[in-house]
């Protein structure tokens, strides 16, 4: 086996790296890739055997794996991964850097290796000695956790042969390569490699794998989208530095719901699942003042109340400003331009921040209401109706549309002490309606300022 360059876009090679593709005049387009002697079987070391030697089945012979799942020991990393860890799957966990990736992991292998057996993490990013000054602070216990530096991806497969553990995590991918390979650790030949390595390794030895991925400032992960077809599972840690809760969520997932989300806090003693996350997020809420709006937004299958906050300001120099953040800000641009024309709320001549508090993202549609209903607030500088929550979508003809899971919302408002709701018209006749919860639908942004203030 040798490897050569190719081209990306249209397939040509090359013995060595190029800048500009001489076949399709592609720019940055070369990768490095393994190419087998033709007419050679490729022989993959650790693949499975094929079933029914390489025949194919009947629908009705394939046995139904009710595929038992690992707890990791953590609730909300449960929770993300739909249920727990699925034995011979491949989950990629990416994040930027600090934001409790190695933390969640190396307490994740504790757990696991207390309650299901061996784990081996292979560390590229630290040493030995740091992974445990870092165990001490978490409490990891005497558990059977075996620790490797190593960042060559066969010596790693050799530890998996020697130690035989049930869990293998590597962090992180990108600084792990391949002797096989001349490219530098982190390019994307060199990842394609070691993910192809241990995908074959953890389908043949039923070995579940975690492998940690940085993510680069523009939030995709570091080069090699690549993984993302690769693997079975990828989880995203998010949130800010500077507040304590994190949240990870999946956005792709064989075996599970997407778009579950796990909350957590950092603590000093490492990362606590959040069972109740509304409670966190609206803590600190400041009540009757202008600008602010609860909604109950929804991630995966599960309800979040979250407060956004709006500050609606006169623009200096003609130059209205709009700055959105855990809001995307082009759907702030288009609610505005709603309000402005079928509320008859003028803001041209405003800046206009929209933020949601805590540091949670929201990317519903749901999440329009609550955002008018703030900007409204902050520009009429009259605070909303205590213990009110609004969730809605909002048209470009100032309509309010019904969305999914109303019930579900209008539930975990109740349960947090909420007495009000304003939903769409659409979404009032759901029926199941909570005790004690006064539900009104409105059918128009216009309808939504007047019953909100
Ligand atoms: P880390 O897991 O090293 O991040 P990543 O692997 O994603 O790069 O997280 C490091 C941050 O977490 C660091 O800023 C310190 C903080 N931290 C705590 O606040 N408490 C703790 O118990 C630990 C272990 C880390
Ligand atoms: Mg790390």
């Amino acid at each position: 086996m040798k490897s050569v360059f190719a081209c990306q876009s249209c397939g040509a090679q090359a013995p060595k790296w190029l800048g500009r593709c001489p076949e399709c005049d592609a720019w940055n387009s070369f990768v490095e890739e393994m190419v087998e002697k033709p007419g050679k079987t490729v022989e993959r070391k650790g693949a499975a055997e094929p079933l029914g030697g390489g025949r194919a089945l009947r629908y009705a012979d394939v046995d139904a794996v009710v595929s038992t799942r690992f707890s990791s020991g953590i609730s909300e990393f449960d929770r993300v991964l739909g249920g727990g860890i699925v034995p011979g799957s491949l989950v990629l966990l990416g994040g930027e850097p600090g934001i409790g990736k190695s933390t969640l992991l190396l307490q994740a292998a504790a757990a696991f290796a207390s309650d299901v057996g061996p784990v081996l993490y292979a560390s590229g990013e630290e040493s030995e000695h740091q992974v445990k000054m870092r165990g001490e602070r978490l409490g990891v216990g005497d558990a059977p956790l075996f620790l490797l530096a190593e960042t060559c991806i066969e010596r790693i497969l050799e530890e998996v042969d020697r130690v035989r553990p049930a869990l293998l995590i590597v962090d992180s991918i990108q600084t792990v390569f391949s002797l096989k390979m001349a490219s530098a650790p982190g390019s994307v030949g060199q990842v394609r490699q070691a993910a192809t390595d241990l995908l074959f390794t953890a389908k043949g030895r039923n070995l579940p794998t975690i492998v940690v991925g940085h993510v680069t400032k523009d939030g995709a992960l570091a080069g090699p989208k690549v993984l993302e077809h690769v693997v079975d599972t990828v989880l995203y840690f998010e949130g800010d530095r500077h507040h304590a809760h994190r949240v990870v969520r999946a956005v792709k997932n064989r075996f599970g719901a997407i778009s579950e989300l796990g909350v957590f806090e950092m603590t000093g003693e490492g990362l606590r699942a959040v069972a109740n996350p509304s409670a966190l997020f609206l803590a600190e809420r400041p009540e009757n003042v202008p600008g602010s709006s609860v909604l109950c937004c929804v991630e995966g299958s599960r309800p979040i109340l979250v407060e956004v906050q709006a500050l609606v300001g006169t623009a200096t120099f003609g130059n209205a400003r709009r700055t959105a953040s855990g809001v995307d800000p082009n759907r702030l641009s288009l609610l505005l331009a709603v309000l402005d024309k079928r509320a008859g709320l003028n803001l041209v001549s405003d800046d206009v921040y929209v933020n949601v508090a805590g540091g949670m993202a929201v990317d519903e549609p749901a999440a329009d209401l609550a955002i008018l209903a703030a900007v409204a607030s902050s520009l009429r500088n009259r605070p909303l109706l205590p213990h009110t929550v609004v969730f809605g979508e909002v048209g470009l003809a100032g309509e309010v549309r019904a969305t999914s899971h109303a019930a579900l919302r209008l539930r975990e408002a109740a349960q947090l002490g909420f007495s009000r709701c304003i939903v769409p018209d659409g979404n009032v006749a759901t029926g199941d309606v909570p005790k004690d919860m006064d539900v009104v639908g409105v059918r128009n942004v216009g309808e939504a300022l007047d019953v909100l203030m």
